[in-house]
């Protein structure tokens, strides 16, 4: 019997896959094919896939010429397939003419010809328009933005706005396709969502501004620095059918999610603590925003929704005692610490504009404890560790770019699927974090230091 394998991602499947699927299979009396899994597609880059690995699964299935399917998730699983399937042929389509060469060691090798005209591509971007975003504040963040947005599929971003004009043509300079607006309301009228990368106390102004104009929006983190506020915008978008999501670039990080499913299904036991650490010095550069009082400056409003995230996503809002300590220099904290006291946990935070400490998150359970060294807020890296080193286990992940790609790149699904809220960063995890910028804003068990 001679065994064929072959490999693809199978996006809304067309004829293409369909002659070459039957090409392969004629190749042989028994075909596996190999579906890349979600998670495999991401780590190599490809943000955009349209059908979830069980529907593409499906679809292949669907054609008829697949013996079986199999699951592709790791780079150098076709070697080990070949060999564990005793496979005599390895097919796939000549776009890829010479590149699975090395596969001739294992078994036979053979380039099908492609379908012309026709690639999930191709369909891909004839089923979408692309969200046309405006980008408010052009300062440094937002410079990140449209080299991040390039990468994912249907978003161009073809407007900007800053209350610096300067700021503004240099963007537009800098940026190919985008325009500038001389006011938010002029903006509004051609985009369909904006992305808010202004100071933070400036946020709710834009926020509402845009949903009452019927637009999505992905706001810089903190979003608001209350928690009436937060709920009050998510309840308006809501109403007004459009998205709102919070860009806290943690959350949509791929290794960050598996490290939390994985405590929560308790790989470490029961969970007891979380210590999350941040800081970040300037170079003593006391002009920017970050050390300015009145557009809320401070370790905590700036840095804080990190170390929030583990914190709340592990053990939610509900904590019976927050304590802060701060240390202040010239109104602003350059200095916060924060201790929760949870019913069955203790968890801490620690951010510095003006205090170096070790930036790392430990999480410690009953049964081990997981350690993600600094910069943990855009984790690749984590290692699981037992009282027997021998059961330890170290994970790496891909984290490419700047990280913005895996925000930008939910938001623009969250938009196309109409879904409201993402389980990146639940619309509670916002408003709890808003709502403890509060307590700290009003000086809540608040202690000096
Ligand atoms: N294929 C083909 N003819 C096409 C498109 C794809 O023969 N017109 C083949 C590929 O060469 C590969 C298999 O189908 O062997 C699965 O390819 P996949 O990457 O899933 O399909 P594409 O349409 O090329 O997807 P994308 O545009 O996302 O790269």
């Amino acid at each position: 019997m001679t065994k064929v394998i072959t490999y693809g991602t199978y996006d809304l499947l067309h004829q293409g896959h369909i002659n070459l699927l039957r090409r392969a299979k004629e190749l042989g009396d028994y075909l596996i094919v190999g579906v890349t899994s979600d998670s495999f597609d991401k780590g190599r880059g490809k943000l955009n896939v349209r059908n979830n690995v069980l529907e593409r699964v499906e679809a292949v299935k669907a054609t008829g010429f697949a013996d079986e399917v199999i699951i592709e998730d790791y780079v150098g699983q076709k070697i080990d397939d070949i060999q564990k399937y005793n496979i005599d042929v390895f097919a796939i389509g000549s776009d890829w003419e010479g590149k699975f060469d090395y596969l001739n060691e294992f078994c036979k090798v053979v380039y099908l010809p492609r379908t012309e005209g026709i690639s999930s591509t191709m369909l891909r971007a004839e089923t979408t328009t692309d969200v046309k975003v405006g980008v408010i504040g052009c300062g440094r963040v937002a410079n990140r933005f449209p080299f991040e947005a390039g990468v994912v599929n249907g978003i161009s971003i073809t407007a900007c706005y800053d209350i610096s004009v300067d700021a503004m043509n240099d963007y537009v300079r800098n940026f190919e396709g985008v325009n500038a607006y001389e006011s938010v309301d002029a903006l509004l009228n051609d985009i369909d969502a904006v992305y808010v990368a202004t100071p933070h106390l400036t946020h709710y102004g834009y926020i509402r501004k845009a949903i009452n104009a019927g637009k999505h929006v992905l706001v810089e983190t903190p979003m608001v620095l209350n928690g009436e506020s937060a709920k009050e915008c998510f309840e308006l978008a809501e109403k007004k059918g459009v998205i709102l999501m919070e860009a806290n670039k943690t959350a949509h990080c791929p290794a960050f999610n598996h490290l939390m499913v994985m405590i929560k299904s308790g790989v470490i036991g029961e969970v007891v603590d979380v210590e999350a650490s941040l800081s970040k010095l300037w170079d003593d550069n006391m002009t920017l925003r970050e050390f300015d009082p009145g557009q809320a400056g401070g370790s905590f409003y700036e840095l804080g929704s990190y170390p929030l995230l583990p914190i709340i996503r592990l053990f939610g809002c509900n904590y019976k005692n927050l304590n802060i300590y701060s240390r202040f220099q010239d109104g602003v904290d350059m200095y916060t610490k924060g201790v929760f006291r949870y019913e069955h946990a203790v968890c801490s935070f620690k951010v510095g504009l003006g205090v170096k400490t070790e930036g790392n998150l430990v999480i410690s359970g009953t049964k081990g404890y997981a350690y993600v060294p600094a910069p943990w807020w855009k984790t690749d890296y984590f290692e699981l560790r037992y009282e027997d080193q021998n059961k330890n286990q170290k994970y790496f992940y891909k984290w490419d770019g700047f990280g913005l790609r895996y925000e930008i790149q939910e938001f623009i699904s969250c938009i196309l699927n109409k879904r409201f809220s993402t389980a990146r960063l639940r619309r509670r995890e916002s408003v709890c974090m808003a709502e403890i910028m509060e307590a700290f804003t009003n000086r809540k068990n608040f202690f000096e230091i």
